[in-house]
Formats: structure tokens, C-alpha cells, sequence
């Protein structure tokens, strides 16, 4: 196999650039990732505040969502304070809610008129949900410019620091060292110790109940990555849960460690 390749970035991709970084968060995952963001850039930073904010209470707020979703309402939320005129990049980030971004940044997005401007999507999530909320928001700002996002699972926060510098600087917003990391490789039908790493990534997580059936993978630092395509188990149809179907799944497995999955995409 190939070497896994150091690269240094010199940070030069904004140099003279104002950026801003905008976040809604709920629980606070996602403002832990903004304020890294801000602090390693040296940005500016904004929280989205919703006028009527949500219970903190999980099921609450799901069901309070569902039904605003059913309504048809967007909830309002407090004026935003940064003059957006004034930044060329908005680092802009929010959780993932039912698929895509929450309703305080769906409204926001409604409000604002971001044509011109550099967006860098940030999101965290339970499983997944950055690739469908990159879809809407390229319908609701669609004059802007979608840059690479960033998305991290709520369960691995404490890998969050060193993946937002990784994405920093392999985007060239900072300067420093990131890895080049090499491609997947063919993509095979699982083996009985694959499709055991795949269970045991996904056990503790219930909203995922599915069978792994063909695998690829490849070597990152400290360990190893698969890429699943996977299929759900049969399962009961709830409101609250996207239809069943196929996915990618992307596991780690650092050595001497359990193998953990770091996202969905459905
Ligand atoms: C109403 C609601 C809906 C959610 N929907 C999803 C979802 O569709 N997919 C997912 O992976 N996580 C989902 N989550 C989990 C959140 O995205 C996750 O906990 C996130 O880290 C919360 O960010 P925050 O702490 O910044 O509020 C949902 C959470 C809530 C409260």
C-alpha cells in the first residue's frame, strides 16, 4: 500500500477575507464546533437565536418540530446582529435535524440574501444528514458558493478539535500539517470479520438497525476506515425515522480500539 502523504497548507486561501462564523445550537455540540472554528481563525462569531427557543428536552422538541414540519411554519428567530455585508466568508453552521439543518437556520437562510458570498456548511449530527442538508441549502441560497462542509457525529465530540484542523488547513484557512488520505479500496462483498465491525459500530446507536453488504477500506492515521453500503433490517415505520433503504456508512477502527461509525449517508 501506498505511504499516507503529510502535506503543509499555508493558509492562504483567504488571505485579506473577513469571515464570520453564524451557528444555531441546540445542545450545544454544534457551538463547541464553531467556537473552534472562530478561535483557530480568528473570526468573528454568532449564534442564531430563536425567538421562541426549543425545550431542551429531546422527544419536545421532536415532537414540536413535526409539527411545525406538518404546518408548513418556520420558526422566527432574533435579528442577527453581524453586518453580512462586511464578510466575504460565512462559516455556517447548525445541527441536523430530520435530514437537514435545524428550522432557526432554514429561517435565517429564508431571510437573508447571501448571493457572492463564500459558504462553509459545519454541521453535527446523531448519524448523518450533511449531504441532504448541502442539497437544500444550495436550493435556498443558490447564487452563493458552497464550499467543502464539515460534519462530526454529537457521539465524537472529543475527535472534533483535530478534524476541524485537519479541515482547516487541507481547505487552506490556516496554515498547517493535514494528511492526504488515500482512496478506498474495491469496494467487495463483506467478509464475516467486516460485517462484524459493522455490527459492532452501529450497536449502540437504534435508530441504525441494518446489514452490512459490501465494504471498502483504507488506512488513516492511528488506524483503519471502512466504507459500508448497507441495506435496512426490516423495521416499523415511524414519522420520526427516513425511509428505509440503502446507505454508506463510514467506520474507524483505531488500532487497539472498538470500531466506531463516524457518519450515514442516505
Ligand atoms: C428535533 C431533532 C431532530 C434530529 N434529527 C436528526 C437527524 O435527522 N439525523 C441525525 O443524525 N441527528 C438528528 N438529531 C440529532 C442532532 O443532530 C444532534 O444531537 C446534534 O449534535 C445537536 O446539536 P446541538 O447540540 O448543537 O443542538 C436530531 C435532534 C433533534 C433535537
Amino acid at each position: 500500500m501506498a505511504t499516507m502523504l503529510l502535506a503543509v497548507s499555508c493558509g492562504s486561501n483567504e488571505p485579506k477575507s473577513k469571515v464570520l462564523v453564524l451557528y444555531y445550537s441546540q445542545t450545544s455540540n454544534t457551538k463547541m464546533v464553531a467556537e473552534e472554528i472562530a478561535n483557530k481563525l480568528g473570526a468573528d462569531i454568532e449564534e442564531i437565536v430563536a425567538e421562541n427557543p426549543y425545550d431542551g428536552d429531546f422527544n419536545a422538541t421532536i415532537e414540536r418540530c413535526l409539527k411545525e414540519r406538518e404546518n408548513g411554519e418556520i420558526p422566527e428567530i432574533k435579528r442577527v446582529k453581524s453586518k453580512i455585508e462586511k464578510y466575504d466568508v460565512i462559516f455556517l453552521g447548525y445541527p441536523i435535524w430530520f435530514g437537514t439543518y435545524a428550522p432557526p437556520v432554514a429561517k435565517f437562510l429564508q431571510d437573508v440574501d447571501l448571493s457572492g458570498k463564500k459558504i462553509v456548511p459545519f454541521c453535527t449530527f446523531g448519524s448523518g444528514g450533511l449531504e441532504s442538508s448541502l442539497k437544500d441549502l444550495r436550493k435556498a441560497q443558490p447564487n452563493a458558493k458552497l464550499m467543502n462542509a464539515y460534519g462530526v457525529r454529537a457521539a465524537r465530540m472529543d475527535a472534533m478539535p483535530a478534524e476541524v484542523n485537519q479541515f482547516l488547513a487541507e481547505n487552506n484557512y490556516i496554515r498547517g500539517e493535514y494528511v492526504i488520505l488515500e482512496n478506498f479500496g474495491d469496494l467487495h462483498e463483506v467478509t464475516e470479520e467486516e460485517s462484524s465491525i459493522f455490527n459492532k459500530a452501529v450497536a449502540d446507536y437504534p435508530m441504525i438497525h441494518a446489514k452490512a453488504l459490501m465494504a471498502a477500506k483504507r488506512r488513516i492515521p492511528g488506524g483503519v476506515e471502512y466504507l459500508y453500503l448497507a441495506e435496512d433490517l426490516p423495521r416499523e415505520a415511524k414519522g420520526n425515522m427516513p425511509p428505509a433503504g440503502q446507505m454508506k456508512v463510514y467506520v474507524q477502527m483505531m488500532n487497539g480500539k472498538s470500531p466506531v461509525f463516524t457518519r450515514v449517508v442516505r
